[in-house]
């Protein structure tokens, strides 16, 4: 495991970006797997500013959502189908994103994930860390072996999408998620986190033990896993730099 901390969220961001550019630099049809949550937003706002200005080219890319929220339309706000609409300008060949109204989501996600894996799997997932140490949708009591699947929301989780969504009681209670295994499944994991608010889960999750209480612990088991940290997200990690 690697781990950088820089000075801000800004440079995290530019950071991102350079790593997910690189990956499609180096195989224009790379299989991306992206985020969303507040963390990604400004990476996704500069890949979107340098597709424009010609310096980055995904069209031949595929990007996939890696969780979605159930119980809800494609176009209802605050889910992810609606997320990457409105933040992940990339233009890639084609973003695949689970149905949120899938009248069997078990099964959906299931397929989702079995379509990822037949088509050779993700060569880069970048993941975002939740408060609780959840990775997608792969809230506390995950286990290493988890599979794509339903569940439930923490309340937490659905606190954190309140606004999204435009008030507490819209916000779905399920969600679905790719599995801890098929997230492990990447050839390249890339977690980032920016804020005091996550210091305490990102030492948890990179020097405590391995523990399905902490989903974004088994990240440990990777062997290449880089996290990028802003000073305020590293504050509790020992090491300033590059470990
Ligand atoms: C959400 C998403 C995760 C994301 C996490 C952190 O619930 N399902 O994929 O990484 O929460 O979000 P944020 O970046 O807003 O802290």
């Amino acid at each position: 495991m690697r781990i950088e901390v820089l000075d801000d969220a800004a440079a995290v961001a530019m950071r991102l970006a350079d790593i997910i550019c690189e990956a499609v630099q180096t195989k224009p049809d790379a299989r991306l797997g992206l985020p969303t949550g507040n963390t990604p937003i400004a990476a996704y706002m500069e890949l979107a500013r340098r597709v424009e200005a010609g310096a980055g080219d995904f069209s031949r890319a595929d990007v996939f959502a890696i969780d979605e929220f159930c119980d809800a339309a494609r176009t209802t706000p605050g889910t992810n189908t609606m997320f990457y609409r409105e933040h992940l300008a990339i233009r890639p060949r084609a973003l695949h994103c689970p149905n949120p109204s899938a009248e069997d989501p078990a099964a959906h996600i299931a397929a989702f994930a079995e379509a990822i894996r037949r088509g050779g799997g993700l060569d880069l997932c970048v993941l975002g860390i939740g408060r609780t140490g959840h990775i997608a949708f792969n809230e506390p009591g995950s286990a290493r072996d988890s599979r794509a699947r339903v569940v439930a929301l923490t309340e937490l989780s659905r606190a954190a999408h309140a606004e999204n969504f435009g008030s507490l009681d819209k916000v779905p209670s399920r969600g679905m998620t790719l599995g801890v295994a098929d997230l492990l499944e990447s050839r390249a994991i890339v977690v980032m986190v920016t804020g005091a608010h996550k210091a305490d889960i990102v030492r948890a999750a990179t020097k405590g033990p391995m523990t399905a209480e902490v989903p974004a612990s088994w990240l440990q088991e990777h062997d290449d896993v880089l996290w990028v940290l802003d000073a305020d997200a590293g504050a509790g990690l020992t090491a300033k730099s590059k470990e």
